[in-house]
């Protein structure tokens, strides 16, 4: 009996600091980190799927800006967000015999991730371009995607591409600036549009407000639309019409008491 009772009172700090031990490293593993770009990075040269790999890079939120190539991109799956209707779907990009409106052809096309290098440095404001590992993995990534086979040239009219033309852009500021814009219309456009970064509830960093103390007009607004600036992308034609930027504007001036 005396021993027995000796043989429990051992047991019991070793039950004691084993449950210790597995309730911590539960909890530290329920804890999942925002991913960070440094995590991608690690992701991207350690993980075995490549094509998590690009996937993660391509929903993960730059630290420049908060902006992912998922907030304007469409994979198929992300179409909540307003802004993908706006700009070219992504799946099969590295397929295409020509992407960013024949700014990338040929073998330039997959050298480039299908033109993801220059959003890359443009739009997510990156200091150090992307690695020769991650552009494999976006390319990866975009050709597994399921409508992959379904999507192989993008179509599209924009005077930003190749060059930025300027005689276009006086014809294009000169049709808005003739136009009546509604702003209710315009109103529902920005929503779609514009708000999510130059909205009040925009989380991306580094947008100037439209709302305090704009110096705009309609021909400043149309040239921001058509030609896109800095981390501001451009609007194609076939995606926001020129009636569409009237009523836009309408709204912003409105609102400025304009
Ligand atoms: C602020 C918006 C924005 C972000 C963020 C962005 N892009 Fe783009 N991207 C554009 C615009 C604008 C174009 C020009 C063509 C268009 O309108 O889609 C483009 C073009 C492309 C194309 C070429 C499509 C084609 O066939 O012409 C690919 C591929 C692409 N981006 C991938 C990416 C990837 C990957 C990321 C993240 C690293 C990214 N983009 C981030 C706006 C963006
Ligand atoms: C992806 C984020 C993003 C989206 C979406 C966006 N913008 Fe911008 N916008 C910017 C940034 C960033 C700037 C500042 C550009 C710079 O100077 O680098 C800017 C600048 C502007 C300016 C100039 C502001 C000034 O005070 O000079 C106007 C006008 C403008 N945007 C209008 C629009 C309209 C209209 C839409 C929708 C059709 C829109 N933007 C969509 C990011 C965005």
């Amino acid at each position: 009996m005396k021993s027995k009772c000796f043989f429990q009172f051992l047991l019991f700090p070793v039950f004691v600091f084993t449950f210790a031990v597995l309730f911590i490293s539960c909890s530290k593993e329920q804890k999942t980190a925002p991913l960070t770009e440094k995590k991608a990075d690690t992701l991207n040269k350690t993980e075995g799927s490549v094509n998590s790999a690009g996937k993660q890079l391509f929903y993960m939120k730059s630290k420049e800006n908060n902006i992912a190539c998922a907030d304007c991109h469409g994979d198929g799956s992300n179409s909540a967000n307003p802004l993908t209707k706006y700009f070219s779907d992504i799946t099969a990009a590295d397929k295409r015999t020509s992407t960013y409106h024949g700014k990338f052809t040929g073998a330039e096309v997959a050298k480039n991730a299908g033109g993801a290098t220059v959003c890359w440095e443009s739009y997510l404001k990156m200091k150090t371009p992307l690695t020769e590992d991650q552009i494999k993995s976006l390319n990866e990534y975009y050709s597994s995607l399921k409508s992959s086979s379904s999507v192989s040239e993008m179509k599209y009219e924009t005077i930003s591409l190749p060059v930025k033309d300027k005689a276009k852009l006086k014809e294009d500021q000169k049709i808005v600036m003739g136009l009546k814009g509604d702003p209710v219309k315009g109103e529902a456009d920005f929503k779609n549009s514009c708000a999510f970064c130059h909205g009040e509830n925009s989380t991306i960093k580094k947008v100037p407000s439209l709302f305090d103390e704009f110096d705009g007009n309609v021909k400043s607004i149309t040239y921001n639309v058509r030609f896109g600036d800095g981390a501001m992308p451009f609007y194609k034609k076939s995606v926001l019409s020129d009636q569409e930027i009237a009523d836009i504007a309408a709204y912003i001036l409105k609102k400025n008491g304009k």
